[in-house]
């Protein structure tokens, strides 16, 4: 799957994006080493802080389906700036894929690719847990 179909993935689950109060879609394709695609998009409550980002709907809906090994994600949003997740979401993703490919795009398409491990320094992993 090229960069463009994962990111168009993405921008079909931001269409289903529930954002009424920061009026901010975000979609979130994630892909695992096999090859299959999870997608995810933002889901907001009124109870502000029980909102949960594209990126970990994508992630819940790969893992409750059994599949972890992920090698790429792709994030977009409606934004004139790239579309980077959150520093949450960069600890949930390093849970899983210390080396995973992020894609962040923008409203008109275009994107810029990152490591996750340059996108969150010294984490904290289950081997600070020893
Ligand atoms: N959001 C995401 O879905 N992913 C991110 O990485 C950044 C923020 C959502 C959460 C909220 O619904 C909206 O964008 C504004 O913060």
């Amino acid at each position: 799957m090229t960069d463009r179909n994962l990111l168009e993935r993405a921008a079909a689950a931001m269409a289903n994006s529930y954002s009424p109060y920061s009026r901010f879609p975000v979609g979130a394709a994630i892909e695992c080493a096999d090859g299959s695609v999870f997608t995810g998009c933002n889901i907001e409550n009124c109870a502000l802080g029980s909102t949960i980002c594209a990126e970990r709907v994508a992630v819940g809906n790969a893992v409750s389906q059994g599949h972890t090994d992920f090698v790429r994600i792709a994030i977009i949003s409606k934004g004139t700036n790239y579309c980077v997740p959150c520093g949450q979401c960069r600890q949930v993703l390093m849970e899983f894929a210390p080396n995973l490919e992020v894609l962040c795009a923008r409203g008109d398409g275009r994107y810029v690719s990152y490591n996750l491990k340059n996108l969150l320094a010294s984490p904290f992993t289950n081997a600070n847990m020893d």
